[in-house]
């Protein structure tokens, strides 16, 4: 009897790491495995770009590098405004993110998931993420949720912080 009981109790324990490993699998609970792959397209001779990927890999973002020579015809082709125009192009999640975007604003985009193209940081605005100048102080930039014919704020830092 006593031998019997033990024995389902421990059938019973099983089935709870089981059912565990499958919901594990289904939701993983560790930040780094739901954040989707990177694809950034970037001039190899420009620095900030590579400063930017350091950034966003620092995160916990799984990053894929692609090098080309002209970033631009990917931006005309991914539906990236021309006023919104960076350096880096990067592609995620069925979203795009255009230039110094700081990874607490990508991760935002997708915990909110809203309907739209993607996220810009127009230029090279200084102290942004990737374009830290020593000795200089951050400027405040924009972070602007884009979509075809349709342009907002998303979110405005100063360098790292948001404001
Ligand atoms: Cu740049
Ligand atoms: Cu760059």
């Amino acid at each position: 009897m006593t031998k019997e009981l033990a024995l389902s109790r421990r059938g019973l324990l099983i089935g709870a790491t089981q059912a565990a490993a499958v919901f594990g699998l289904l939701r993983p609970s560790s930040a780094a495995e739901t954040l989707p792959k990177m694809v950034v397209t970037r001039d190899p001779n420009c620095g900030c770009c590579g400063n930017w990927v350091e950034h966003v890999k620092a995160a916990g973002f799984p990053v894929e590098v692609v090098e080309v020579v002209d970033v631009g015809p990917l931006k005309l082709k991914l539906g990236v405004p021309d006023a919104l125009a960076s350096c880096h192009t990067a592609e995620i999640g069925g979203y795009v993110l255009e230039g110094h975007v700081p990874a607490q604003a990508i991760k935002r985009l997708f915990a909110e998931r809203p309907k739209v193209t993607g996220l810009a940081v127009a230029g090279m605005p200084v102290g942004s993420p990737g374009m830290e100048v020593q000795g200089q102080p951050p400027d405040t930039y924009d972070v602007v949720v884009f979509s075809a014919g349709r342009q907002n704020v998303f979110a405005r830092y100063r360098g790292l912080q948001q404001l």
